[in-house]
């Protein structure tokens, strides 16, 4: 959970002349002063210049010095954080600097505080960048996950407002603009992050279903569940045959958002919402089988950018739809070998219970064709062979239209959760070649990520989709272990850029 109290605004000023409780500047490698720790060093007659000559902060990243009560200063505190060498400092850094000097705020006493690090020049980037990342920074930063500990960290003295200076008043507005996307992303983030992090004995798919209904109602707009009965109407065997081994009943969660033209395309944006992943019959190896807990971080995304999209209410038209089950062995489980009807008449081999996320997402692909969609965006986390080609640093991207991929890439970029593609080539295909049915469930160590998308684009054909697989990027494992809110910002920022095709 963020702190929900947690305000932001704008202004511009001189530093020196600020009254809030914190300052916040930046001292680069070689304790180089940024312009803002340049100023207070003028207005304290070269009182900071000499405290730094001393040696305790020398502007290396990751190193911040408090100090208190600077001659010549309004304000009663001033953090100094290390920027880094002035040439090396790009997106990377400045978020790092900003999530350091979050934190070490954190620490202080200071109920508030102007952070002039959004002066820092970041190449290519402008105010309405900076501020936005500053926000989304920030809120990460703070963000903690504490619902389930007896002891809450409660803080005596929490910080409640935050101040991002522009250099001109003429930027104020851009920056106010830029404050709002970030407060809803933030949110939206945080909520995929919480949905993440609950167990799977809490976070099943009918706590899932729950919590879009809540969200629907929060916001106005309309959700729907399918049930089993809904599903086996429509036929979809695929779906229905992974929760065949669980006590949990599976849910397919429809979000449906009118903000724009009655009547226009709706983006359909689906997601994994796999609650917990055993495996099935061809079950995982113990270690960390924990972490399949985020097996529904994809649909938690979808969440996510629907509660952005609702505060920011943007004018379009957005369809989430949201599969969702459990995949455990038992008795009654798919076992390998096992052929199951899709929704769209396809037959399918599973020749690997694990690789179930697949079979949920082509029954939730068909029954997406009924809205006749201007684009189709999926997110799961779908192979860990994602992240061994990948790592963890861009999301998979998988596409079978380029204009689509472009946008998505551009969009994440922007918003610095970056996907990378790799090719949906047919010569794939035939990895997927089944003896028994018309396609196979797996395809084979090679290329994984592909194969998975490849099964995935044969029931992608009425429609321009492309696929994220956020196996490597929606939650971090070892000891920041949580899931991280990605890909919310990449998708709120494609619905941004579609609402106002000409912005950035
Ligand atoms: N949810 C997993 C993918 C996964 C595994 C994500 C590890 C992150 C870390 C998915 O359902 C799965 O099990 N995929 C299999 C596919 C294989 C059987 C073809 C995998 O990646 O091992
Ligand atoms: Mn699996
Ligand atoms: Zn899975």
């Amino acid at each position: 959970m963020t702190d929900k109290n947690l305000e932001f605004s704008v202004k511009s000023g001189d530093p020196e002349k600020q009254r809030s409780a914190c300052l916040v500047a930046g001292v680069f490698e070689g304790r180089k002063l940024s312009s803002a720790a340049r100023r207070l060093d003028e207005a304290s007659n070269g009182a900071l210049g000499a405290i730094l000559r001393r040696g305790d902060l020398e502007g290396k990243s990751g190193q911040s010095l408090l100090l208190h009560n600077l001659p010549g200063v309004l304000c009663e505190r001033l953090l100094l954080i290390g920027c880094g060498k002035e040439k090396e400092f790009h997106e990377n850094r400045y978020r790092e600097t900003l999530a350091k000097a979050a934190k070490a705020l954190q620490d202080t006493g200071a109920g508030d505080a102007t952070l002039y690090l959004t002066e820092l020049e970041v190449r290519g980037r402008d105010i309405r960048w900076k501020l936005r990342q500053a926000v989304e920074t920030v809120e990460d930063a703070l963000y903690r996950f504490d619902r389930l500990k007896s002891e809450k960290t409660e803080r005596r003295r929490p910080l409640r407002k935050l101040i991002l200076p522009v250099a001109k008043r003429s930027d104020l507005a851009a920056g106010e603009e830029a404050i709002k996307q970030g407060k809803a992303i933030a949110a939206g983030m945080s909520l995929a992050k919480d949905l993440g992090n609950l167990p799977g004995n809490i976070c099943t798919p009918a706590y899932l279903a729950e919590q879009a209904i809540e969200l629907g109602k929060q916001y106005n707009f309309k959700t729907t569940v399918l049930e089993q009965a809904d599903m086996e109407k429509l036929g979809m065997g695929a779906l229905l045959s992974v929760a065949r081994g669980s006590r949990q009943p599976p849910k397919l969660i429809v979000l449906e958002y009118h903000g724009g033209h009655e009547g226009e395309a709706p983006i359909a944006l689906i997601g994994k919402g796999l609650t917990f992943d055993a495996g099935g019959i061809s079950i995982k190896p113990a270690a960390n089988m924990d972490e399949m807990k985020y097996d529904m971080c994809g649909g938690a995304s979808v969440l996510g950018a629907f509660k952005a999209l609702a505060q920011l209410q943007l004018p379009i038209n957005v369809v989430g739809v949201i599969p969702s089950s459990e995949n455990l062995p038992d008795g009654n489980a798919n076992k390998p070998g096992d052929i199951v009807t899709s929704m769209s008449g396809q037959t399918i081999e599973i020749l690997n219970t694990d690789a179930e996320g697949r079979l949920i997402l082509c029954d939730a692909l068909t029954y997406t064709e009924r809205y006749h969609p201007a684009a189709v965006v999926d997110m799961a986390t779908l192979t860990g062979a994602c992240v061994i080609a990948l790592g963890s640093h861009p999301s998979g991207l998988l596409s079978n239209h380029d204009a689509l991929a472009r946008e998505l890439i551009n969009a994440g970029k922007y918003a610095w959760d970056r996907a990378w593609q790799l090719p949906l080539w047919d010569d794939y295909q035939k990895q997927l070649d089944s003896n028994f049915a018309d396609i196979a469930n797996i395809g084979g160590r090679e290329g994984g990520a592909i194969t998975a998308a490849c099964f995935l684009a044969r029931f992608a054909k009425k429609f321009k989709w492309a696929h994220l697989d956020i196996a490597g990027t929606a939650w971090k494992g070892g000891k920041e272990k949580g899931a991280t809110g990605r890909p919310v910002p990449l998708l709120v920022t494609f619905l941004l850029q579609r609402c106002q095709p000409h912005a950035e």
